[in-house]
């Protein structure tokens, strides 16, 4: 795989720390309340297995997936969802897990949507939050990191279904482009 226009903004040991931090938050809120963990699919799909094997409290995992960017790197703000849950969440204590939040318009979709099915509480726990991008009003109840307006890849976040994979959280140059 050829890393030569990656950059690390968030190194690996950084994430640990971080998500543990989210973990000791969330156990605060949830120990004795088996939430059920909504990933988002694909981006969340790192995150959340390295969150709940964090939780040391019951709980239960379920996936949704909204639709994608495409091969491109901009939002087309029309979101809809492509694999929906096939458990009820009525009365449940429901945690969305989001790799991050750009414009805001996936999560406030699936917010909206979660919200309908009348849940006992609705929170959502974001790794990264880039605010500089927001379109809609959300609210992160548990955030991870704050990240400047740049493409990012890796720890489950791709470019045209590429660099998933990488450990690190990494800027993705363009070739031809400027540093
Ligand atoms: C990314 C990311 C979030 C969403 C955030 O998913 O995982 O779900 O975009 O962007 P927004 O706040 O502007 O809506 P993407 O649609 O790229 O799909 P993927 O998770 O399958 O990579």
């Amino acid at each position: 795989m050829d890393s030569s226009n990656l950059k690390c903004l968030i190194s690996r040991e950084e994430i640990e720390s971080t998500v543990k931090r989210l973990a000791a938050d969330i156990r605060k809120d949830y120990h004795d309340k088996n939430p059920l963990a909504v990933g988002v699919l694909k981006g969340s799909f790192v995150f959340l297995a390295d969150l709940v094997r964090t939780l040391d409290f019951h709980h239960e995992v379920e996936f949704v997936r909204l639709s994608s960017y495409g091969s491109g790197t901009t939002s087309t703000g029309q979101i809809t969802m492509i694999h929906d849950l096939h458990v009820s969440i009525e009365g449940r204590h429901v945690l969305v897990v989001e790799d991050i939040v750009d414009t805001g318009n996936s999560i406030a979709f699936l917010i909206n949507y979660l919200s309908e099915k009348q849940p006992a509480s609705l929170k959502l726990c974001a790794l990264m939050d880039k605010p500089s991008r927001r379109q809609v009003e959300v609210q992160i109840d548990y955030r991870g990191f704050i990240v400047p307006n740049v493409f990012l890849v890796g720890y489950g976040l791709d470019y045209d279904e590429k660099y998933r994979n990488l450990p690190d959280i990494c800027t993705l140059q363009e070739v031809g482009e400027e540093e």
